[in-house]
């Protein structure tokens, strides 16, 4: 027998040595965590980082840690300056803002620390129920495959690759895509991850085409099928189309149920981009306009936006699991499964997409689901849907505003537009109106171009808004808007 081998219980491991008073700690964060999370109607939207605090943030690398207490103090003082998407006013790009129910998961999953790349543990149940609860909602077939992945973004790369790689009968993950021609469509409208997931898959970003869109901004599919028949024409090979349930500028919907039909016919993959508004599914009024969703070959959307889930959480749904899984599996000698062990619960999540260590998300969107149920989840998506209504009717009502786009869901664009002024200095003005706003901490609206003009994009995906925040968003812009100050910057950004 040699010397006992010094180990953790002489301290030497990263747990505390002082377990009351971490628990001290802990209890301090959650306190203060909760506070912030009741009060989120308070104060200000945005509150930037103080300079005090971007010195605390921009220190050398530490050869030595502090105590818990002082890192507790430290993460506290963070609270108040997040993006404000907690906040009943913001209103900006396309924000969920979250519950209280999801810190719970939260602690849950840092306490378990699980890697949901694979293997037999409660963390890959709770995905399981999680995907078999998303098949069911959009009516994928059971045996659809699904991955809780951080946004729409990735899903997106996700289910474009199984499209692509399904269309090369897989060579493509060896030999790559030279010489395919590969292209794909989708609206003028649709989102930037499109177009980048088409870059990271080899395809080149200007292989989708963008397909004009009509009044409404929905993708005009006549424009679609011209665009389709041009291709092939001239010796491309079109693969998949893309539509968009709830687009990012204005909400709208492209005609899904159309796209199914000319996919079909054409023998195309049909991919939707539902980041926010497939969940309008939830609300039975809506439930019809995306009904086609169940049609889709893949549909990538998010928790994070309108279920309101912590950052963050989406998920690429795939009709086909045999494709999905051979677009993506590899199972080197230190990754094989077993029937028994650890090693079982095979397929892996690691088979259908690119991450091997993977967090696990899917609790907070268990929890979310599991602790307000569909019914109350859809309740907060019509309310906001009501309430984009609400915002337009205003405007429409008053002549100092200008309605820029119809509000076909929960996006309204706008601009203030006092008589008199308009082209580049209404430009000017409004984009000046957002950075005010968003500066005296009012409301956070972000802006958009829509036809070539800057416009006031309120979206609301929270389920904290009510009216009067809208009304007050409306006085404060004319307020600001009037304000001297506000028309000699406008005047400054038009030099
Ligand atoms: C229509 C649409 N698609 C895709 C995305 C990208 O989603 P994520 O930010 O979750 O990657 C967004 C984000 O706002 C979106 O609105």
């Amino acid at each position: 027998m040699g010397q006992p081998v010094s180990g953790p219980e002489d301290g030497a491991s990263l747990d505390p040595e002082d377990w009351e008073a971490f628990r001290a700690s802990a209890h301090a964060v959650l306190e203060e965590a909760l506070d912030r999370m009741q009060e989120a109607r308070a104060g200000r939207v945005w509150t930037p980082l103080p300079d005090e605090l971007k010195v605390a943030f921009d220190q050398p690398l530490p050869g030595a840690g502090r105590d818990a207490a002082d890192i507790a103090a430290a993460l506290t003082a963070l609270l108040p300056h997040g993006v404000g998407n907690t906040h009943p006013r913001f209103f900006g790009w396309v924000h969920g803002s979250g519950t209280p129910l999801n810190l719970l998961a939260d602690i849950t999953a840092a306490a378990m620390n699980a890697n949901t790349g694979g293997r037999d543990h409660g963390a890959i149940y709770v995905e399981k129920q999680v995907i078999r609860w998303c098949r069911e909602l959009f009516g994928f077939p059971e045996t659809a495959s699904g991955l809780v992945v951080s946004g729409t973004s990735l899903a997106t790369i996700i289910a474009l690759k199984a499209a692509r790689d399904a269309r090369l009968g897989f060579a493509s993950r060896q030999d790559g895509v030279e010489g395919a021609r590969l292209v794909g469509y989708a609206s003028a409208e649709a989102h930037a991850c499109n177009s980048r997931a088409f870059d990271m898959l080899g395809l080149g970003a200007s292989a989708l085409r963008r397909v004009p869109v009509n009044d409404p901004f929905e993708m005009d599919t006549a424009a679609l099928e011209a665009a389709i028949a041009a291709d092939r024409a001239a010796g491309y090979q079109p693969f998949v189309i893309i539509g968009t349930a709830g687009t990012v500028n204005t909400g709208a919907t492209d005609p899904l149920a159309v796209l199914a039909d000319i996919a079909a016919r054409e023998g195309l993959w049909l991919h939707v981009d539902g980041a926010f508004g497939a969940l309008a599914r939830l609300v039975p009024d809506l439930a019809p306009r995306f009904a086609a969703i169940e049609r889709a070959d893949s549909l990538a959307f998010d928790f994070h936006k309108w279920l309101h889930v912590n950052y963050d959480a989406g998920c690429v749904l795939v009709r086909d699991e045999a494709l999905h899984r051979r677009a993506f599996s590899d199972r080197p000698d230190y990754l094989q499964g077993e029937t028994r062990g650890l090693a079982a619960g095979n397929p892996w999540p690691v088979e259908y997409g690119p991450e091997l260590s993977r967090g696990f998300r899917a609790l907070k969107v268990w929890t979310q689901i599991a602790g307000f149920g569909t019914a109350r989840l859809g309740e907060a998506i019509a309310r906001n849907v009501q309430q984009a209504a609400f915002l337009a009717r205003q405007i429409g009502a008053d002549a100092d505003f200008e309605l820029m786009a119809p509000v076909s869901l929960n996006i309204c664009c706008f601009r203030y537009a006092p008589q008199g002024l308009g082209g580049a200095a209404s430009d000017a003005l409004n984009a000046e109106i957002v950075v005010r706003l968003q500066e005296e901490g009012i409301a956070a609206p972000s802006t958009t171009r829509l036809r070539g003009r800057t416009v006031i994009r309120v979206n609301l995906t929270n389920h904290r808004t009510r009216e009067d925040d809208l009304l007050l968003l409306l006085r404060e812009i004319k307020r600001i808007g009037n304000q001297a100050e506000t028309r000699a910057v406008m005047q400054r950004r038009l030099e």
